[in-house]
């Protein structure tokens, strides 16, 4: 079967050595990255102080604008930052939680660094109500949808969940979310480069992510979209200096916000990891996410169906439409399996009470996924003695 997207092959070093079926944790890296980290530290050795003034105070939009490209949304509304744990409480700090409208209302399977911010928000007024899975698996819409009242000021959930790849149903969230005057911010990480989305359509007020899995942009980059009306009026109390109309001039006392997108900045935005993730965003808009999404739907199904046979319990998401880009296999040992996989150069990952984590990108090929298989069933076989 020819499959075009193999042409990129060539532009992930990683995968002349190692099966790479960890994208969901950590994406390949592009080969032009070292290229651009190389510019980073020429320009900081050549150009110096210069640099500033020469691009790198502008990355955090620059680059964000890459990512709005990716997921549709108008340029100037996405900034950058550090992580997603820290774009989660800029948000909130945004939002007046005083009133009676202070509901925050998420659901279990949110990744854990949202939950702790969560529960530490209840000193600022916050009230948090979560939403249990019944399966550990997926999120039970009707009981969310009935969670979200008039009493909620924010809906704070992964479109895509990072323990089981369930892809949630955001565009009811968000309808039955803005009905009754709730905003929503959506966790697109696991969901960005591999599930099609347009926050433009989707109309949330809010997406946060981050480089490190499906974009291929390494550690350091994450994304904050905001919807262009909440940009000219909301005003983050997690705040710093990147963050005034005129930062330059130095003003101590309270802060006179920019009038952008830089209002949801705060200090010196780390620019190395900028660099490192522009191509992997520029590789995954060339490709075009619903080409990456056609192929990882195949080779999902392809894994379930070749670990069937070969007697793996699957533990994933069955129904394709509802799945994300992972597909996990709950098999005995599975920590030390992952770890033997680890030691041939079959990298893939284990997280307790799902499975060994199984993820093929735009660059795998089909052979991978057998060779894949094969190995898990192999190890697990070794290790049952
Ligand atoms: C859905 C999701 N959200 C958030 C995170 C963590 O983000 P960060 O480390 O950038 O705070 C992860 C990482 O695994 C994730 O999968």
């Amino acid at each position: 079967m020819h499959d075009p997207l193999l042409k990129w092959r060539e532009e992930f070093p990683t995968l002349s050595h190692t099966v790479h079926m960890i994208s969901h944790s950590l994406g390949a890296m592009p080969r032009r990255t070292r290229d651009r980290l190389k510019q980073f530290a020429d320009e900081w050795s050549d150009r110096s102080i210069r640099a500033w003034r020469e691009g790198w105070w502008d990355m955090p939009i620059t680059v964000g604008n890459l990512i709005a490209e990716i997921i549709d949304a108008p340029q100037g509304s996405v900034v950058m930052h550090q992580n997603v744990s820290i774009t989660q409480q800029i948000v909130l700090s945004a939002l007046d939680w005083s009133g009676k409208r202070n509901k925050l209302v998420t659901e279990s399977l949110n990744f854990p660094s949202n939950h702790y911010i969560f529960h530490h928000w209840p000193r600022y007024g916050v009230r948090v109500v979560e939403v249990e899975s019944d399966d550990s698996k997926t999120v039970p819409l009707e009981k969310l949808l009935a969670a979200i009242d008039e009493e909620t000021l924010l809906v704070s959930v992964s479109h895509v969940t990072f323990r089981s790849s369930y892809l949630q149903n955001l565009a009811a969230i968000v309808e039955k979310a803005h009905r009754v005057g709730a905003m929503v911010l959506a966790d697109t990480y696991q969901s960005c480069g591999t599930v099609p989305f347009s926050v433009r359509e989707l109309n949330v007020d809010f997406a946060t992510g981050g480089s490190v899995k499906w974009l291929c942009g390494g550690p350091g980059a994450a994304y904050l979209y905001i919807r262009l009306d909440h940009i000219k009026t909301l005003e983050p109390a997690a705040t710093g200096w990147m963050a005034h109309k005129e930062p330059f001039a130095f003003t101590p006392g309270p802060i006179e916000f920019a009038d952008d997108a830089t209002r949801f900045l705060n200090g010196t935005p780390a620019i190395p990891a900028l660099y490192a993730a522009m191509s992997g965003y520029e590789i995954v808009k060339q490709i075009g996410v619903p080409a990456i999404r056609e192929k990882s739907q195949r080779q999902t199904q392809l894994l379930i169906e070749q670990a069937k046979e070969a007697g793996l319990k699957f533990n994933g998401i069955e129904n394709a439409k509802e799945r994300g880009g992972v597909v996990i296999f709950d098999v005995p040992n599975g920590k030390a399996v992952t770890a033997e996989l680890l030691r041939n150069d079959i990298l893939v990952d284990y997280r307790p009470g799902a499975g060994i984590r199984i993820a093929p990108h735009f660059y795998t090929t089909d052979e991978e996924l057998g060779q894949t298989i094969a190995a898990i069933k192999a190890a697990a076989e070794l290790l049952s003695h």
